[in-house]
């Protein structure tokens, strides 16, 4: 059977599949007609986030049995489409979890320190300390918005740097947040009460503008914003209208709606810090969920289950 590994994919998830037998191709940057062309000839396809696997794709895939997404968000596969079909998707929910939790935390500190301002600054010659000044995490209040693997990963982070933590999840229990030492709290209260905020939940039809201009504006002026976890769960255009009219004092963002983004008014503000998508990217959590997704393709192929479906 074939496998098309259509994003980068590391190679210790695409041996085992090599060693199970299977014949693995990998054809990155493909168009969709391109991968519109090909796919018939295969029985997988892993992805990351780059692909789209379109319902057009999907319909073309005669002989398609599983997709596999090594990550967490399966916002770029057209899951009705799959399921019409009959294709399994799968994603690989926990090899990337320390990673992001990490990039969430290094944004914080450096939209607090004004780190990448301060690089860029020194780096064109010019020793400013007055002008970034910035703020500590001690004693703020971090508002998680989503706490499953990744939003809990980042609550006991930042409770070690004795914050306090509120988040809001209308699907985890009141009990599963004391555990975790979260005051749970309605997203209104959660907006109004935290000096930071945090993006820890899947885009669906929900969640989509979930953090839109009404919602901003509950937030501190003296609040900063983060999301890496999807672009589009914050109205891009709103949050550009509340940073340039001061209603907040900064955000940090991975994820955008469209991506990949080079250009953007968000790029423009100087108190917004960017990265281009790089939550997961550590050499650790690209091998953790490419071994994770090849043994759940390894096992659906060979007529077994799969975990993560
Ligand atoms: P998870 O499934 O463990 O947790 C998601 C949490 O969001 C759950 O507890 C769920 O109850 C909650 N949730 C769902 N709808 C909600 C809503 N309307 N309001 C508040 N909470 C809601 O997933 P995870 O591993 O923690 O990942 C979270 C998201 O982070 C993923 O969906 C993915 O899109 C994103 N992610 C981004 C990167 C990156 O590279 N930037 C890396 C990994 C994951
Ligand atoms: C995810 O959902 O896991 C992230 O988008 C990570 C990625 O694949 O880049």
């Amino acid at each position: 059977m074939r496998i098309l590994a259509s994003d980068p994919i590391a190679e210790k998830g695409l041996n085992i599949l090599r060693e199970e037998g299977f014949i693995v191709d990998e054809k990155t940057k493909l168009s969709e007609e391109e991968l519109i062309k090909i796919i018939p000839q295969y029985d997988a396809l892993i992805v990351r986030s780059e692909t789209k696997v379109t319902a057009r794709i999907i319909e073309a895939a005669e002989n398609l049995k599983i997709i596999g997404r090594a990550g967490v968000g399966v916002d770029n596969i057209d899951l009705a489409a799959a399921s019409k079909k009959g294709i399994i998707v799968v994603n690989s929910p926990e090899g990337n979890t320390i990673a992001a939790a990490e990039h969430t935390f290094a944004l914080m500190m450096a939209l607090l320190r004004n780190i990448p301002q301060a690089h860029a600054a020194l780096k064109e010659g010019k020793w400013m300390r007055k002008e970034f000044t910035g703020y500590e995490l001690r004693g703020k209040t971090v508002g998680i918005i989503g706490l499953g693997r990744i939003g809990t990963a980042v609550a006991k982070r930042v409770k070690a740097f004795e914050t306090r933590v509120i988040g809001y999840d209308p699907f985890i229990s009141e009990e599963r947040a004391q555990m975790l030492g979260i005051t749970l709290m309605s997203l209104e209260e959660l907006l109004q009460n935290s000096d930071i905020v945090t993006m820890h939940l899947p885009l669906n039809n929900e969640t989509r503008n979930l953090i839109n201009r009404e919602r901003l504006k509950l937030m501190k002026k003296s609040a900063f914003i983060i999301n890496c976890a999807r672009g589009g769960i914050i109205d891009e255009e709103a949050l550009y209208e509340a940073l340039k009219a001061g209603e907040i004092a900064g955000a940090a963002l991975d994820v955008f709606s469209k991506e990949p983004l080079t250009e953007s008014p968000l790029f423009e503000l100087p108190n917004v810090i960017v990265t281009p998508h790089l939550g997961a990217s550590t050499k650790e959590a690209q091998i953790n969920v490419a071994i994770d997704v090849a043994r759940e393709i390894a096992s659906v192929l060979k007529g077994g289950l799969a975990q993560n479906a």
